[in-house]
C-alpha cells in the first residue's frame, strides 16, 4: 500500500500539468501560450512576438555565428550578443599590438569598426508547418529550394516532436558584421571558469556588433560602401530595472533538449555517459591546471583550451546531481509503466515501449563507443592533428596545395600547444581507452603496435620522442612514416565507423528514433493534460518565466539580483579571474555611477546581474531578456550548473537561468569604454 502511494504521488507530480515556467515555444504557436503569458505579466499580443505580415520581435533576433543568439537595439544595425559568443572573433581581431581580449575595444566612430572576415548572422524570415505537405509526398530537397528567394536566403526543414510535425524555416544570413564595442575580458569574463555556471554571478557578459548590408539593405560581401542595415524591429531598451517577480521573456535559438526520452535514456546519461564524461576531463583538467600553475605562459597558452574543456565538465556534473535528486530515471519508469497499462488496448502502441527497449540495447554500445572515442582519444592534441593532415592528404592529393595547408593548419596548432601537457594527456587516455573500451572494439593492429614497444607507457613515449610532426619546422614531406601519423592512420577505420553515429543525442539515433515517432503521438493522445512542446534543435523560441531566486540550501535563500559591490567584495589583483580594471576601481571609490545608480535593497548600487525561471539551453547565450512590454531588460548568458539537468527534466523550484542586467551593460559602455556616443542611437526607456 505505501509504495503505491508513492508511486502514485511520483506520477502525480510528473503529470503536473505545464510545470510553471516550463516550456520552449515555437514563436508561431505563441497564441496557445498567450494566455498564459498575459496572466504572468506579458502585455502585448501574439503578433507582437511573431507576425508573417508585420514587423515583429522575431526581426530583431538573429542566430550569431554558429551557435549564440544576438538582437538589435538600434535601428542601424547595433547588435547585442555575450562576450562569450563574440569571443572568437575578438580574439582574431587581436595581435600582440592589440589585444582586444586583455584591453577591450571600443569604435569611437563607424569608421572605426572593425570587419570580422567569416561572422555570420541570420535572421528568421519566415516559418511554416509543412506537415502536410511531407505527408502527402513532397520532398524536403524541393519544399527547401522554392524557399530559397531571396539574396543570402537559406532554408531547412526540421522534425518537430520526433517528426510528427515538420517545420520549414527561411533565414537570411548578412555576411558583413562589424565589432563595435567589447568589454576588456576582466569584466567580460570576470569570474572566469571559476564562477562559471554558479550563482551569485558578477560577468558583464556581452559584446556589440554592427550589420552591414548593401544599398538595398540586402545581405552584401564586405565593402566600405556597405550601409548600417535597417532591421524591420529593433528592441527599446529598458533602464528600470527588475525586481524579484517580474515577468520575463527569451526569445532565442536553444540548441538541444530531450525532455520526453524514456528512462532507459536518462539512465544511459546520469549513469554512463556523464560520469565517463566527467572522469576522463578531470584527469585532463588537472595535467592542465598543474602545468598552468607553474608557469605563467602555459597559462595563457591553454586558457582557452582548458576552458571550453571546463565548460561541459561543470554542466555534466550538474545534470547527474540533478537527474539522481529528482529521481528522473524512477519516475520515467512510473509514467512509462502508467503509459503501457493504456497502451495495452491499442494494438499500434502495445509493444512499443518494449521495441524501443531493444533498440536502445542495441544502439547503446555504438553510441558509447563513439563518446568513449572522442573523450579519450579526441583529447590528445598532436594525435587530432595527425589525424587532420592524413585525412586532407587524401583529399587534397598531395601537391602544393596540400603543403600549404598543412603550413597554416601547422603554425595555428603550434601557437598554443605544449609537448609536455599534450604527452601526460596521452598517457592517460589511451589508458582509460584500453580499460574502458570493449575489448573487441579496439583495433588489433593498435594492441600490435603497443605490444611491439612493450606496454602502453613505453609506446606512448615512443610516440612523443619520435614524431617530427609537433617539430617547429616540420613540412608536409616528413608525414610518411611519422609515428603519430601512423596512428592517426590505424585508428581511421574505427573512426570512420564512429562517423556514423554522429547524432545529436541517445534519442536522434535512427534505430531508436523510428520509434520515439510513435512514441510521441501516444503521449500526447494518453497525457491529455500535459503542456508538450517540441524540443529544442537551435530552432527559434519563446520562453517565459519571471526574475526570482531561489532556495540553494535549506535556510540558504539566493537573492535573484547582483551588484557591482559583489564585484568589488571580489575583487583581487592577485587572482586572475577577479582582477578587476582600475577603472572599475576608480569609478566604485568615487560611487561615480551617474544615472546608472539605482536603489538596491538600502543602498545605492549598480544591478550586475540576474536570476529567473525561463526554460533555456546552450544556444540561449546572447538572447534577449524582455520586460511585460516587450522592452530588454538583459542579456541571456548561463544557467546555474544545478539547473542544467532541464535539459532532460525541468524543475521549477530550482533551475533558473543567469541574465547580465542591461543597465550594467549600458553603464560599462558609458563609464569603462566612453563610448555613450551608442546609446544615443538606442531607444532608452
Ligand atoms: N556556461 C556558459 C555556456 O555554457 C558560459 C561559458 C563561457 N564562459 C566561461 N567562463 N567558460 O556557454
Ligand atoms: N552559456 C550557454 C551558451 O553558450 C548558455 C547556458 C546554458 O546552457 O543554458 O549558450
Amino acid at each position: 500500500m505505501k509504495k503505491f502511494f508513492t508511486l502514485l504521488l511520483l506520477c502525480v507530480c510528473f503529470l503536473t500539468p505545464s510545470h510553471a515556467d516550463e516550456g520552449m515555444w515555437l514563436p508561431s504557436l505563441i497564441g496557445e501560450r498567450i494566455k498564459d503569458m498575459k496572466r504572468k505579466g506579458f502585455k502585448l499580443s501574439a503578433e507582437d512576438i511573431y507576425s508573417i505580415n508585420k514587423a515583429s520581435m522575431k526581426d530583431a533576433v538573429v542566430q550569431f555565428g554558429g551557435g549564440c543568439t544576438g538582437e538589435f537595439v538600434s535601428g542601424e544595425g547595433l547588435l547585442l550578443t555575450n562576450h562569450h559568443c563574440g569571443y572568437g572573433s575578438i580574439q582574431q581581431l587581436s595581435s600582440v599590438e592589440h589585444d582586444y581580449l586583455t584591453d577591450g575595444f571600443w569604435a569611437m566612430s563607424r569608421e572605426q569598426e572593425l570587419p570580422v572576415p567569416g561572422l555570420t548572422v541570420s535572421l528568421l524570415v519566415r516559418m511554416e508547418d509543412v506537415t502536410e505537405r511531407i505527408n502527402n509526398g513532397e520532398k524536403v530537397s524541393d519544399i527547401v529550394k522554392a524557399a530559397k528567394t531571396g539574396e543570402g536566403y537559406r532554408a531547412s526543414v526540421e522534425p518537430m516532436y520526433y517528426g510528427n510535425q515538420y517545420f520549414l524555416f527561411v533565414y537570411q544570413t548578412y555576411r558583413d558584421v562589424r565589432l563595435v564595442g567589447a568589454p576588456p575580458s576582466s569584466i567580460g569574463k570576470f569570474g572566469g571558469d571559476t564562477d562559471n555556471w554558479i550563482w551569485p554571478r558578477h560577468t558583464g557578459d556581452f559584446s556589440i556588433f554592427r550589420v552591414y548590408a548593401g544599398a538595398d539593405n540586402q545581405p552584401a560581401d564586405y565593402s566600405k560602401d556597405n550601409k548600417p542595415y535597417q532591421p524591420k524591429r529593433h528592441f527599446a531598451v529598458s533602464t528600470k530595472g527588475v525586481k524579484e517577480g517580474d515577468f520575463t521573456m527569451i526569445y532565442g535559438f536553444p540548441g538541444n533538449t530531450q525532455e520526453y526520452v524514456t528512462s532507459d535514456a536518462v539512465e544511459y546519461v546520469a549513469e554512463v555517459s556523464d560520469p565517463m564524461k566527467i572522469e576522463l576531463r578531470t584527469q585532463r583538467l588537472d595535467i592542465i591546471s598543474a602545468a598552468q600553475a607553474e608557469d605563467v605562459a602555459v597559462r595563457i597558452q591553454y586558457a582557452s583550451k582548458h576552458a571550453s574543456i571546463a565548460n561541459a565538465w561543470k554542466k555534466w556534473q550538474g545534470e547527474v546531481m540533478g537527474l539522481r535528486r529528482l529521481k528522473t530515471v524512477e519516475k520515467k519508469q512510473a509514467y512509462e509503466r502508467e503509459f503501457a497499462a493504456w497502451a495495452a488496448s491499442k494494438p499500434e502502441y502495445k509493444t512499443l515501449l518494449q521495441d524501443m527497449s531493444a533498440s536502445y540495447d542495441k544502439a547503446k554500445e555504438a553510441y558509447y563507443v563513439r563518446e568513449l572515442f572522442t573523450e579519450s582519444l579526441g583529447g590528445i592534441e598532436a594525435l587530432s592533428l595527425a589525424n587532420t593532415l592524413v585525412s586532407m592528404k587524401d583529399r587534397l592529393k598531395g601537391g602544393t596545395l596540400y603543403s600549404d595547408y598543412v603550413k597554416t593548419t601547422h603554425s595555428r596548432f603550434m601557437k598554443n600547444y605544449s609537448a609536455a601537457i599534450d604527452r601526460k594527456i596521452a598517457h592517460a587516455m589511451l589508458a582509460e581507452f584500453l580499460k574502458r573500451m570493449p575489448a573487441e572494439k579496439i583495433p588489433a593492429e593498435l594492441t600490435a603496435a603497443i605490444e611491439a614497444k612493450g606496454g602502453v607507457a613505453a609506446y606512448v613515449d615512443y610516440l612523443y620522442d619520435n614524431t617530427k610532426i609537433t617539430s617547429d619546422n616540420f613540412d608536409s614531406t616528413a608525414l610518411e612514416g611519422d609515428p603519430m601519423a601512423e596512428l592517426a592512420t590505424i585508428l581511421m577505420p574505427m573512426r570512420r565507423e564512429i562517423a556514423k553515429v554522429a547524432y545529436r543525442n541517445l534519442s536522434n539515433i535512427p534505430d531508436v528514433e523510428q520509434w520515439y515517432r510513435p512514441y510521441m503521438r501516444a503521449l500526447r493522445e494518453w497525457d491529455k493534460e500535459r503542456a508538450f512542446y517540441p524540443d529544442a534543435n537551435f530552432t527559434l523560441r519563446v520562453a517565459y518565466g519571471k526574475v526570482a531566486g531561489y532556495e540553494y540550501a535549506d535556510g540558504e535563500y539566493h537573492n535573484p539580483v547582483t551588484t557591482i559591490d559583489g564585484i568589488i567584495a571580489k575583487d583581487d589583483p592577485n587572482i586572475y579571474d577577479y582582477n578587476i580594471p582600475q577603472s572599475l576601481r576608480d569609478i566604485y571609490a568615487r560611487k561615480d555611477y551617474g544615472r546608472w545608480a539605482s536603489k538596491i535593497g538600502d543602498r545605492e548600487s549598480v544591478a550586475v546581474c540576474f536570476l529567473a525561471t525561463n526554460h533555456t539551453s546552450g544556444g540561449n547565450s546572447g538572447s534577449p531578456v524582455i520586460n511585460g512590454k516587450g522592452e530588454l531588460i538583459g542579456i541571456n548568458f548561463d544557467r546555474t550548473w544545478r539547473s542544467t539537468m532541464s535539459d532532460m527534466e525541468f524543475d521549477p523550484t530550482i533551475c533558473r537561468n543567469i541574465s547580465v542586467d542591461i543597465r550594467y551593460v549600458l553603464f560599462v559602455i558609458d563609464r569603462i569604454g566612453g563610448a555613450s556616443y551608442l546609446l544615443d542611437e538606442m531607444e532608452l526607456k
